[in-house]
């Protein structure tokens, strides 16, 4: 039989402040979805206009959602309210339960973060990194107590994504990994749970389809509408790998793929020369105009 007095007294420890550190795509994008699921949230950035542009964006979505009747007036504005902007680090994690970093992909700036939250945040906080690509290994080197530490990767854009990727790294405790699911649910999301490992579940697998069907215009297989309309059509995909491709950047894709290659160690990833060409040419999709698709927006 559940115990509900306890499950009551433990309430306020899982209402904690939520520290966001970095308030760019993804940042307010989880400042948001943290304070709509009820959290007080400190939301840091070290650029004043940053921040003001996060908070903006974060009205702006709310909104949005209103206008749709998809948010509640009520639920816009007690999110709006549980949002502080925090002009330092430490400020912004003193009091918090939960610490997610969303700031630049660099591994050195990352660490040095951590350090710093591991000195400022209480003891019991989670602290959690929303890299897409970095080893949560290796961010958390030099932490005194990288147990807590995980990775809890959102997508863009994240009051709209569903999926978050509860990434475990070597030293991450089973109590982070636990905390960390039940977090994503609270903020109602779907977690799934990855080892530490390159390109997670999401990009390994993402990638691996792309490439091949970039391989497959390549050898003229069939054109690149045919060859999405596959994926939609006969596997329910919302949008073909190619597409999307166009949507994420054939540049960004390329990065990716070269990293996954180097890291994984096998032909699987290496990227096909037609990507190299298309990219070396500027046609780098949707943001250049021209990928597999033209663009006209
Ligand atoms: N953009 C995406 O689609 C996406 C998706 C999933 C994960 N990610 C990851 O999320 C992280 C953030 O990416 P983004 O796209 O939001 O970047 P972004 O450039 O939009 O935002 C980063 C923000 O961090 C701020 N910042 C710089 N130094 C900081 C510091 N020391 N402390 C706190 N904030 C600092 C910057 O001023 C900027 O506002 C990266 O690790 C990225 O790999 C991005």
């Amino acid at each position: 039989m559940s115990d509900t007095s306890s499950q009551n007294r433990s309430q306020p420890a899982r209402r904690a402040p939520v520290a966001v550190l970095g308030a760019g795509t993804m940042g307010h994008g989880i400042a948001q979805v943290s304070a709509q699921a009820g959290r007080p949230v400190m939301l840091h950035d070290p650029s004043a206009e940053a921040l003001e542009n996060g908070i903006r964006r974060i009205r702006a979505n709310l909104e949005k959602g209103v206008a749709l009747g998809k948010v509640d007036p009520d639920e816009r504005d007690g999110a709006l309210e549980r949002i502080r902007p925090a002009d330092t680090l430490q400020e912004a994690v003193a009091g918090a339960g939960v610490v997610i970093e969303a700031a630049p992909e660099r591994m050195e700036l990352k660490r040095t973060l951590f350090r710093q939250v591991e000195e400022a945040a209480p003891e019991d906080a989670l602290l959690a990194t929303n890299t897409s690509s970095l080893s949560i290994g290796d961010i958390a080197q030099g932490l005194d107590h990288p147990e807590r530490f995980l990775g809890l990767h959102f997508f863009n854009p994240v009051h709209i994504m569903a999926l978050v990727e509860v990434v475990h790294g070597p030293r991450t405790g089973e109590e982070a990994r636990e905390r960390g699911v039940a977090f994503a649910r609270e903020l109602g999301k779907e977690p799934i749970v990855v080892r530490d490992s390159p390109g997670f579940a999401s990009s390994r697998l993402g990638v691996a389809l792309g490439l091949e069907a970039i391989r497959m215009v390549e050898e003229d297989v069939a054109s690149p509408r045919d060859i999405d309309q596959a994926m939609e059509l006969g596997y329910r995909h919302p949008m073909g790998p190619l597409r999307l491709t166009d949507l994420i950047g054939l540049d960004v894709r390329l990065g990716i793929a070269e990293y996954l290659h180097e890291t994984l160690g096998d032909g699987r990833f290496r990227p096909p020369e037609l990507l190299k060409k298309m990219v070396a040419e500027g046609k780098l999709g949707r943001k250049s105009g021209e990928g597999f698709y033209h663009w006209d927006d």
